[in-house]
């Protein structure tokens, strides 16, 4: 298996997470610090938040993009209109690139979805010139997420398979603490650092948070889809509950960290 993300449709994951990648893509770019005149590669570009915030961040010379979903491929291609954006369906395991190509490569989110996610990391220095940048983000699922733990604390209470499922979530690769960091230096990556980045997700009801996981969309969703009809009453109704945390459905505000990495290609 290449590829641990669950893509059901680029509208559903737009309402998912792409609105919040693009929250989060600014301060990524921010810490990457990218140039004028650079050639950058968007690792798991998905729809193309981290993508189109390259192109508005600084005058690029070029920016390619791959992704291993092809709905999601095409879903940024059908939305781009910059001619230095080439975006190509590839796994992030295996670039299709020479050594060396580009400034600065640069992963979204991705890496906790790669099963051989030190493979990547790999894939991403050899792409990289001598001098140039890997860098990567990924959401910390176990304790920088309280608004997905809403729901998966509930499904962990309600059933075993809920238990797995947050097994799972929760420790996805990359996503302890120095797990990262660690990973860049096994591959040989130096003056490496490793920050976080917040952000907040402003949902404006319960409907909003819970549309595209009861769609099917992303690895919560594809649990949803699992469970049978009795089971699946239960749970919509004890997530709307811990969404609404005793007050009426409305508003709610969340917090949300990811660990940023970046190192140098010697
Ligand atoms: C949470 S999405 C992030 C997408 C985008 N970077 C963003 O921030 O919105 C995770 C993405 O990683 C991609 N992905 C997972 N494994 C991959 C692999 N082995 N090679 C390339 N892309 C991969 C998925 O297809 C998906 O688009």
């Amino acid at each position: 298996m290449n590829s641990g993300f669950n893509v059901h449709d680029a509208a559903g994951y737009e309402q998912l997470m792409g609105r919040w990648s693009q929250k989060l893509a600014p301060l990524f770019i921010d810490f990457v610090r990218v140039a004028d005149g650079e050639k950058i590669l968007d690792v798991g570009c998905g729809t193309g938040s981290l993508t189109f915030a390259l192109a508005r961040a600084a005058d690029l010379s070029e920016i390619a993009a791959i992704d291993y979903s092809p709905v999601f491929v095409e879903e940024a291609i059908r939305r781009n209109t910059d001619p230095r954006i080439k975006i190509q369906q590839a796994n992030a395991c295996a670039l299709p690139f020479k050594r060396g190509t580009f400034d600065r490569a640069m992963a979204l989110l991705v890496l906790h979805f790669v099963p051989e996610a030190g493979k990547a990391v790999a894939e991403m220095r050899r792409v990289v010139r001598s001098g140039g940048v890997v860098a990567a983000a990924v959401w910390d699922h176990l304790g920088g997420m309280p608004g997905m733990r809403i729901m998966i604390d509930t499904v962990a209470a309600l059933s075993e398979s809920g238990r797995q499922l947050r097994g799972r979530y929760c420790f996805q690769p990359m996503m302890q603490p120095g797990e990262m960091k660690r990973a860049f230096v096994e591959q040989g990556l130096v003056d490496v650092i490793e920050t976080q980045l917040m952000i907040r997700m402003d949902y404006r009801s319960f409907d909003d948070y819970w549309a595209p996981i009861a769609a099917g969309e992303g690895p919560l969703g594809k649990y949803v889809a699992t469970l049978d009809a009795a089971e699946r009453a239960h749970t919509d109704a004890a997530v709307r509950d811990a969404y609404k945390a005793g007050r009426p459905d409305g508003p709610r505000s969340f917090a949300n960290v990811a660990w940023a990495c970046r190192g140098i290609v010697p």
